[in-house]
């Protein structure tokens, strides 16, 4: 997982912070509430009081259901929302032997098609950055739940230790189709997806590497049946479970059911 970046304008209020303050301020005075109260000011979309109830009920009310909710660090938002499934991603050349694998748990997709996106964090503190660097193309391999303890010793090592991964752990790679990287073998790799770097202008401050998937591998056996498993970002994973199917309500992204 990334490590904890260093916290910018710590202290500090942005100019942008300072605009919304100074929004809730004016939201607030218009509510006929000081900025200071907490609950009103941070919340000007709530409606004003009906029946009668006074802005100090509205208040008490609202304060009484925001306590079913108790603070949260921020710095752990990660956990929340990290989403998954933990990927393996492969770089180098499969071809001279200089392949590489390691796990990731930081990406997000950013465009369906034309063409489809893919955004991953992969930081300087993985071997595999300087190859991503210099070759510009990986392949990200899906496993399965029946591979979680593998890929978490994947992430828990560096080629930079001189490990051979592929040989440690037991992996499988074979040749992909448009790029050097290898996929990801075996049956309990439910995908692999080639992918070539389309931008890199946030790698640099977030990691944050924007690629575009040239070609895609699809495990037959596992495609419906494998179940792949989530971090929750401290070291506990959710498995994917029961398959709700609410197509029919997705009445504005039909294009998007096949
Ligand atoms: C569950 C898990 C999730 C991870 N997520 C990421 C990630 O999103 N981005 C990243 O750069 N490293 C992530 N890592 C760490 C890398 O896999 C780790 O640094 C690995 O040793 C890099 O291998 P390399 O140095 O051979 O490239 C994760 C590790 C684990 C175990």
């Amino acid at each position: 997982m990334p490590p904890k970046r260093k916290p910018q304008n710590q202290g500090e209020e942005s100019p942008r912070a300072k605009r919304r303050s100074r929004r809730n301020q004016d939201a607030a005075a218009k509510a006929g509430v000081s900025a200071s109260s907490k609950a009103v000011a941070t919340r000007t979309d709530q409606p004003l009081a009906s029946g009668g109830k006074s802005r100090d009920g509205q208040a008490e009310d609202l304060a009484k259901e925001t306590s079913s909710f108790t603070s949260y660090p921020v710095s752990k938002v990660y956990r929340l929302i990290e989403p998954g499934p933990v990927l393996l991603v492969t770089t180098g050349s499969f071809a001279d032997g200089t392949h590489n694998i390691m796990t990731i748990g930081f990406h997000m997709v950013m465009q369906h098609e034309s063409p489809p996106l893919i955004g991953i964090s992969l930081g300087p503190w993985d071997a595999s950055f300087a190859v991503l660097k210099k070759r510009r193309e990986c392949v990200l391999a899906v496993p399965s739940v029946e591979m979680a303890a593998t890929v978490v010793d994947v992430g828990n090592c560096s080629s930079d230790d001189g490990v051979d991964k592929w040989t440690k752990f037991g992996l499988k790679a074979l040749p992909a189709n448009k790029v050097d990287a290898p996929l990801v073998g075996g049956p309990d790799v439910i995908a692999n997806i080639e992918c070539v770097v389309e931008d890199t202008k946030m790698v640099g401050k977030y990691s944050m590497w924007v690629l575009k998937a040239v070609k895609a591998w699809q495990n037959p056996q596992k495609m419906e049946t494998g179940r792949m498993f989530h971090h929750r970002g401290d070291g506990t994973f959710v498995v994917d479970g029961e398959v709700l199917n609410l197509q029919d309500r997705m009445v504005k992204w039909k294009e998007y059911q096949d």
